[in-house]
């Protein structure tokens, strides 16, 4: 059974305490936080202060994704404001081992995020760092939007890292995100996947319980 963290991106940014709530209710594991800086992709969402107020408002754990171009330097406030678990870009411009371990240092989760282009491979000498509880985020749709359609060409990615760690002997799991649905999700499952993010399909769902249970599968 996978694990589910809801994106509230797209969720109503003026009621996010209201939207963690539901969130709760629909039984997800995480909540999903996606950070833009401008920067690394071309868009602006939200930051620090945000996450400071938010955090108190739920007792899920939050899973910060840093789509920004120098994670690194911002590890310990975001770790500070909250973040329970949290995962960087390896195209951005920091060092990936140093990010990292970082992350790891600070005692949660650490998540090495890939985008659509970027192929698996430039993971190999990366994985032997990788503890079980931490994770590589596959992007099925470009960084910087939410409610974009999955793209069917990840697919591929997600069977070969998964035959990666396998055959490395590490437990480590793969994140997917972007354009989730029950459908996607099934397919992402399927090829390798353990953890999934979705935040139109499950936020727009009449039923959002009903929703996480489709994407569990
Ligand atoms: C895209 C974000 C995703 C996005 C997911 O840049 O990283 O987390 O919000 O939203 P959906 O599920 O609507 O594609
Ligand atoms: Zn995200």
């Amino acid at each position: 059974m996978a694990m589910i963290s809801a994106s509230v991106l797209n969720g109503d940014l003026a009621h996010l305490a209201e939207t963690a709530q539901t969130v709760r209710e629909s039984g997800a594991d995480a909540l999903h936080y996606d950070v833009m800086d401008g920067m690394f992709v071309d868009n602006l969402s939200f930051g620090l202060p945000v996450l400071s107020s938010l955090r108190p408002c739920t007792d899920l754990p939050v899973d910060v994704h840093l789509m920004i171009q120098n994670p690194l330097k911002f590890i310990s406030r975001f770790v500070k404001a909250g973040a329970d678990l949290l995962s960087f870009h390896i195209e951005s411009s920091s060092d990936t081992v140093q990010t990292l371990r970082a992350i790891q240092e600070a005692g949660i989760p650490a998540g090495i995020a890939v985008s659509p282009d970027t192929p698996v491979s430039v993971l190999n000498p990366l994985l032997p760092l990788l503890r079980p509880q931490d994770f590589i985020l596959l992007m099925t749709v470009y960084p910087g939007l939410g409610g974009q359609a999955f793209l069917p060409q990840v697919l591929p990615k997600i069977a070969e890292l998964r035959q990666m760690l396998r055959a490395a002997d590490i437990s480590a799991h793969i994140q997917v995100d972007g354009g989730i649905n029950d459908r996607t999700g099934a397919q992402c499952r399927e090829a390798g996947a353990d953890y999934l993010v979705a935040g139109s399909y499950l936020l727009g769902a009449e039923d959002p319980a009903e929703a996480v249970r489709l994407l569990r599968g």
